[in-house]
């Protein structure tokens, strides 16, 4: 397995481009399932994730091309051959769930297995099976698929979600759009990649009104047609490449970055005492010589401080001034960094979904395990903090959610390199 060393205490210097957004992609995707004309996306993000929808796609019949390096991904599902979605490749990635509300509304039953379980907690599917029940679908647990019919057709209907789940509101928001009459999400997730996802169905042909908002409603109309579509820009790629100057120090241009899709993780920011300015072609975060000041964070549900930043930040709050408190609210057992980034010299206790963390001056390289995507980013950026060398091993997660990682920091100035394993 691949690892990757860094060499701390180098400030950065220069600009990262920030790619299109990995869980944007991974449900705009499964919307060529409802349309028998072509979908193309363009601002594609190259990762394994994509792979791995690309080959679920496959596996249902439908074509995708990546093109342009695989920047551009055209995808046509006129002829579906099957409505299963096989273990094998759903227990890789939990996004594969977002193939049940497309295949529901455009073919009337689905088969799709559960994930399973995943790293960083539970995980379940109850908000998928109620809202697409309340949508007319009968969705049983055999054999550890779900198989859902709808006979006749989905039906729009009243949808109240008990959590603002980001998965649950996008399979509800796409089976909607093919459902006869209305469809009102209530308490639907706000996050960005959700408004994309709303801006894509429109541009094939989709009456929805009120995404980004908690109530959204769908008209459901007959058939869906064609569409090219850029995804939006990834807020968490941005957020953890815009917490790397804040760590080693130095000044960076984030391109393409915009305030909106992190005003919650800018608003900790400059609360830490970081600056951060908002140009035609991105945002730069400014970092000189002092140490930025603890701050106190609860993730939250969109617009509040993304579960998916709070690791990088974990990191940077291990060598700010003063004592962080952490909550995490939306995953339970989302800490496993915490550990590795002790093995650092960082001081951090966790209790239950809460960890506490007392800044130290300096952080020291060390040996550490990526046991998440997001975890393991964290652990390259305390290494860009940290005095000597630090080793990350199992970076394959790495490659699940950041395109040419090594690559972006070397540009501004990091000391970072991936040894091949042999
Ligand atoms: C998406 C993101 C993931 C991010 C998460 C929260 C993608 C591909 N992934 O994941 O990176 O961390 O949003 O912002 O977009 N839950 C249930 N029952 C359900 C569904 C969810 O209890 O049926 C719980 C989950 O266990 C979790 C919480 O709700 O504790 C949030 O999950 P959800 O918003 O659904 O996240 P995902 O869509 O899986």
């Amino acid at each position: 397995m691949d690892s990757i060393i860094v060499r701390g205490g180098v400030p950065l210097h220069g600009q990262i481009p920030i790619a299109g957004a990995k869980n944007a992609c991974l449900a705009l995707m499964p919307a060529t399932l409802l349309s028998e004309e072509p979908l193309t996306l363009t601002n594609a993000p190259r990762l394994s994730d994509i792979a791995t929808m690309k080959t679920l796609l496959e596996s249902l019949g439908a074509e995708v091309t990546a093109m342009a390096g695989g920047r551009v991904l055209a995808m046509s599902s006129h002829g579906l051959t099957t409505t299963r979605a096989d273990y094998d490749i759903v227990r890789k990635m939990r996004a594969s769930n977002l193939v049940l509300g497309p295949l529901l509304a455009r073919e009337h039953h689905a088969v799709v297995s559960l994930p399973g379980g995943c790293a960083i907690g539970a995980r379940p599917m109850d908000i998928h099976i109620d809202a697409l029940t309340h949508l007319g679908a009968e969705i049983e647990l055999r054999d550890g698929y779900l198989h859902a019919v709808a006979k006749g057709g989905l039906r729009g209907a009243r949808v109240p979600l008990r959590f603002a789940s980001v998965g649950a509101t996008e399979n509800t928001l796409m089976a909607a759009t093919l459902a006869r009459g209305t469809t009102v999400i209530e308490n639907a997730a706000r996050e960005p990649e959700i408004v994309d996802l709303a801006h894509c169905l429109r541009r094939m042909g989709a009456r929805i009104e009120g995404e980004g908002t908690a109530t959204i409603t769908v008209e459901g109309v007959d058939r869906l047609n064609g569409a090219t579509h850029p995804v939006v820009t990834d807020r968490i790629e941005l957020g953890t490449y815009m917490l790397a100057p804040v760590i080693a120090g130095g000044e960076v241009e984030c391109l393409g970055g915009r305030i909106d899709l992190v005003a919650a993780f800018v608003e900790k920011l400059h609360e830490a005492g970081v600056e951060v300015e908002e140009t035609a072609t991105g945002l730069i975060v400014r970092q000189n010589g002092t140490r930025p000041r603890a701050v106190d964070v609860v993730t939250e549900p969109f617009p509040g401080f993304p579960t998916d930043l709070q690791a990088q930040m974990m990191a940077m709050l291990c060598t700010a001034e003063g004592v962080s408190v952490l909550e995490e609210r939306i995953f339970e057992n989302r800490f496993m960094h915490a550990p590795e980034l002790m093995r650092m010299g960082a001081r951090i206790e966790v209790h239950g979904g809460t960890a506490c963390v007392t800044g130290v001056e300096r952080l020291r390289g060390a040996p550490v395990m990526a046991t998440d995507l997001r975890a393991s980013v964290s652990l390259i950026l305390a290494g860009l903090a940290a005095e000597g060398e630090t080793v990350v091993s199992r970076v394959y997660h790495l490659d699940r959610g950041y395109e040419e990682l090594e690559k972006k920091l070397s540009a501004v100035g990091a000391q970072v390199e991936r040894v091949r394993a042999s």
